[in-house]
């Protein structure tokens, strides 16, 4: 059985090749020019503890991932995590994804996008910080091209519920398919750590993906503020 990667990056580790903050980054912001290798480049939501990336960019070379996280702590982790596999095809973003998607993503600019196990802000004054809104939806329509694929996985029945219904709206997006998890081999065998502990606890997870139609997005990039 493979051994779970450490909890914490070395210190001594270089992060610099895989940790970038938003405010590093140039706006707008052309994805694939973050990246050395030529390839489409696959966005992810709130990476956490970066399983996915870690996982995905090492059985797909030949695109490139993308991670934003909000929590400086899970992005440094994340990135620990990128160095130490040493992979040149994902790097992690420290920032808040709605501003990536809303205003600084050119029209069409994504291979794809994965949105797993958001955090559900069960408060109703809460609601409003949770990323699968009605607006982004529409943004993460346009900034993925026709055929590509958005990814939403969640433990969380209305909130599953509720993003299918902001993504329908949209007109943007084919009919949801469902996506099936094969059964895990080993502990390593998740699409990220929150499916493992969902699936662990014996909890229900929801699953989709969404491709994007041939319609012109309905919305353009939001000027960020001056
Ligand atoms: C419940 S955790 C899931 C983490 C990971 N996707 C998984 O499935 O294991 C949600 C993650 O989204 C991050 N997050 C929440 N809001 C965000 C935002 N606006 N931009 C980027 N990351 C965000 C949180 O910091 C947290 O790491």
């Amino acid at each position: 059985m493979p051994r779970r990667p450490p909890r914490k990056p070395d210190p001594s580790l270089d992060l610099t090749a895989h940790l970038l903050t938003l405010d590093a980054v140039p706006c707008p912001c052309n994805p694939a020019a973050l990246f050395t290798c030529p390839a489409p480049v696959e966005l992810e939501v709130g990476s956490g503890k970066g399983l996915f990336l870690l996982t995905a960019s090492g059985h797909t070379p030949g695109r490139n991932f993308l991670g934003v996280e909000l929590a400086g702590g899970y992005a440094r982790m994340c990135a620990g995590r990128l160095a130490t596999a040493a992979r040149t095809n994902a790097r992690i973003i420290q920032g808040d994804a709605t501003f990536l998607v809303r205003s600084m993503l050119p029209d069409a600019c994504l291979g794809g996008m994965h949105v797993y196990f958001p955090d559900p802000w069960w408060k109703a004054r809460h609601r409003k910080r949770r990323v699968l809104s009605a607006e982004f939806l529409r943004h993460a329509a346009r900034v993925l091209p026709a055929g590509a694929t958005l990814h939403v996985w969640t433990d969380v029945e209305e909130y599953f519920e509720e993003s299918m219904g902001f993504a329908a709206a949209t007109g943007l997006f084919a009919a949801a398919r469902g996506e099936q998890a094969p059964p895990p081999e080993h502990d390593l065998d998740y699409r990220t750590h929150f499916e493992r502990r969902t699936r662990l606890a014996g909890a229900p997870v929801w699953r989709a993906a969404l491709d994007r139609n041939e319609r012109p997005a309905g919305c353009e990039r939001q000027q960020p503020p001056a």
